[in-house]
């Protein structure tokens, strides 16, 4: 991906971090994904009292590339503000993988911008995916 597009993509990830529901962990995430026809989805994470009802950004960005009617990930930035670069977590693995290919990159950001970029088998190395439910002929 060229940088101006991670830096495009940053963009409306820190723009959906920006309306975050994060007043329990006071911890506001924003991903942005684009899939290979160069469209963008954004997410952020909503948060609920009931603790386990909230979602993560990727979740959310996700959910809006599947109802547009897209279903394959390129790149994905996710950005936290803290010092260290924010990294999915393991549910949000599963869930991109979902949707990746062997190019998907995943982008970690942090305060100072992406840190640090990712395969998704680097993130989820030996994965269970769709292809064990459809196994080639
Ligand atoms: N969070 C995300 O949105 N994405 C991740 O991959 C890591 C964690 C959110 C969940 C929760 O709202 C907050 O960050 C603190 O865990």
């Amino acid at each position: 991906m060229p940088a101006a597009d991670t830096v495009q993509l940053l963009q409306a990830a820190r723009a959906a971090q920006a309306n975050a529901h994060a007043p329990y962990s006071r911890y506001p995430v924003g991903a942005a994904l684009a899939t290979p026809d160069g469209r963008v989805f954004a997410g952020c994470n909503v948060e609920n009292a009931a603790y386990p009802s909230g979602t993560c950004a990727e979740a959310g960005a996700i959910a809006a590339m599947v109802a547009a009617g897209a279903r394959e990930i390129a790149d994905l930035v996710v950005v936290g503000n803290g010092p260290e670069p924010t990294t999915p977590c393991g549910d949000c693995r599963q869930r991109i993988r979902e949707f990746a290919t062997a190019a998907t990159r995943v982008h970690a950001a942090g305060a100072q911008g992406v840190v640090r970029s990712f395969t998704v088998d680097e993130l989820l190395p030996q994965s269970f995916g769709p292809g064990h439910l459809r196994p080639a002929p």
